[in-house]
């Protein structure tokens, strides 16, 4: 499997039919998406080599302000929290999604793992945060984001904010690399080319 930057274009298919199915394709475009960076994870053999089997976005955007304080404990005393100022140099990535048949065998962690590498050493990325529907939140959670603001809805998914503080990460984890990862059903190595 080998990962590579791709055009939006390329990312509607799986967005449509892993996320949003039951909408028409135009609705997973967005707006933003010629101001991304989409990349995609291929298999190297015929017949489905040019398709991809997961993809995901990254743009530039501001971490919203962590809204747990207002509705806790803490916004009854009167101590209002202040307003922690938004970072430019905070990544989100949006529309991750791994093919039905392709999911459970690593691939989502390969990629997640390669686009937070590409955030950090070509975004100057310091932090790296997503929309995560909740049905994936201990997904998240095992590879290291922690969840921060309220739970909320996008239609009927119900959805939370998730981060991870990318400064933390040392140089082991920029330099060109091969890694492996070993899944229950498979080796996949992935192939880093920052
Ligand atoms: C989330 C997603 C991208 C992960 O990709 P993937 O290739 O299936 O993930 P991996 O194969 O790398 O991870 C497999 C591991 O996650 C576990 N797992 C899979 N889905 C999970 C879930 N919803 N919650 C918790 N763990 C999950 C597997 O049991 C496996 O565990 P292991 O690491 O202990 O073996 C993919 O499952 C997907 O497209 N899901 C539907 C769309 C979606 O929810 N996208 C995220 C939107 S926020």
């Amino acid at each position: 499997m080998h990962v590579k930057q791709i055009d939006a274009e390329q990312t509607l298919i799986l967005r449509h039919q892993v996320l949003w199915p039951e909408f028409p394709i135009a609705a997973v475009k967005l707006p933003q998406d010629e101001n991304g960076w989409h990349f995609g994870a291929f298999v190297e053999a015929p017949p489905a080599m040019n398709d991809p089997i997961a993809v995901i976005s990254l743009f530039l955007d501001p971490i919203p302000i962590d809204n747990t304080l207002a509705n806790s404990e803490q916004n009854k005393t009167t101590h209002l929290p202040i307003p922690v100022p938004s970072t430019a140099a905070a990544v989100r990535f949006r529309k991750f999604a791994c093919k039905e048949s392709m999911q459970g065998q690593g691939v989502g962690t390969a990629l997640l793992n390669y686009t937070m590498n590409f955030a950090h050493s070509h975004l100057n990325a310091h932090v790296f945060w997503c929309d995560a529907r909740v049905s994936s939140m201990q997904w998240y959670k095992k590879r290291g984001l922690a969840q921060f603001g309220n739970r909320f809805f996008k239609g009927a998914v119900e959805y939370v904010r998730m981060k991870k503080d990318l400064s933390a990460i040392g140089p082991w984890f920029l330099t060109k690399a091969v890694f492996l990862s070993v899944h229950a059903q498979s080796a996949i190595i992935v192939f880093m080319d920052l």
